[in-house]
């Protein structure tokens, strides 16, 4: 069967209901501008699913005045033959002005932890993601969605959000995809320079330092975030936004790195805003 492509929500949700109709449906959110991590995603659903669906949709709702939304990279051809080509059954393309026309005015906020990790420097970032997200799974209607673990603090939101709206979609967290070097996939990787994405490195050389001196024993989150910001301070091309050691639901400060705590960072190389994260074993 060719993918269908629909761009209104009624044509979106008939189609799911179809493919639900045949057996469990999964759905795969992007922004587009497909990668290895992406494809991941939709590997984990082909694998589970009778049928899969994706949707790409650059979500102005998400993007701050100041930040890369005109700039962010929009390859829909080929984001839509690798769709094809991975056995995706439909696309949901939908514009700005299908997503919010005129006069929209709802929007989701997931308090508290909207405003920790990447939302205290992107004010509002959350409350677009988890709006976009909540629309999308209502036309969709899939009974498994699949996010990346990259964005770490966005899956605490989605899953507080998927929770208090009693959603009964299952949420399923794909591992993070990294370049043989460590550098985590993102589809704004393509902005860096060589010599940007060469500092860009030092984000998961800091998170490996820190697993590691935690599987050696140490447990004091200053200690650990200390021997991860030597190695961030280090490296002149990288502009610092934050490095934290927190609890992986809440996103606030852990006073014991236990198992399962979440040491996650973000950084500028140039204009370029990197993410990346590990849970500690
Ligand atoms: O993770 C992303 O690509 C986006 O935040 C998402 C979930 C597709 C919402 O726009």
């Amino acid at each position: 069967m060719p993918m269908e492509i629909l761009e209104s929500p009624a044509a979106m949700r008939d189609c799911c209901r179809r493919l639900r109709a045949q057996g469990s449906l999964g759905f795969v959110p992007t922004m587009g501008a497909l990668h290895a991590g992406h494809m991941s995603l939709i590997a984990a659903s082909r694998q589970r699913d009778a049928a899969s669906v994706a949707s790409i949709f650059v979500n102005p709702a998400q993007f701050g005045p100041q930040e890369d939304f005109s700039r962010y990279p929009r390859p829909r051809e080929a984001d839509l033959a690798q769709l094809e080509q991975a056995g995706i059954a439909a696309v949901f393309l939908p514009t700005s002005a299908v997503m919010y026309p005129e006069g929209y005015a709802s929007y989701v906020e997931v308090e508290g932890l909207s405003e920790r990790l990447c939302g205290r420097s992107r004010p509002g970032h959350f409350r677009g993601v988890a709006t976009v997200v909540l629309k999308l799974c209502q036309i969709v209607n899939p009974e498994r969605a699949y996010f990346g673990q990259k964005d770490a603090a966005q899956v605490a939101v989605l899953r507080r959000m998927f929770h208090d709206f009693n959603c009964d979609w299952e949420m399923i967290v794909c591992p993070i995809v990294r370049e043989p070097d460590g550098l985590a996939l993102s589809s704004r990787n393509q902005y860096l320079s060589p010599a940007q994405r060469q500092s860009a490195l030092a984000l998961s050389r800091a998170l490996r330092a820190m697993a590691e001196a935690h599987a050696a024993g140490r447990r004091s989150p200053a200690q650990l975030l200390a021997c991860g910001r030597k190695i961030l301070d280090a490296e002149a091309g990288l502009r610092l936004d934050y490095l934290e050691a927190v609890d992986v639901q809440t996103l606030l400060p852990v006073a014991d790195a236990a198992a399962g705590t979440l040491i996650a960072v973000a950084a500028w190389a140039g204009s370029t805003r990197l993410i990346d994260n590990c849970v500690l074993a």
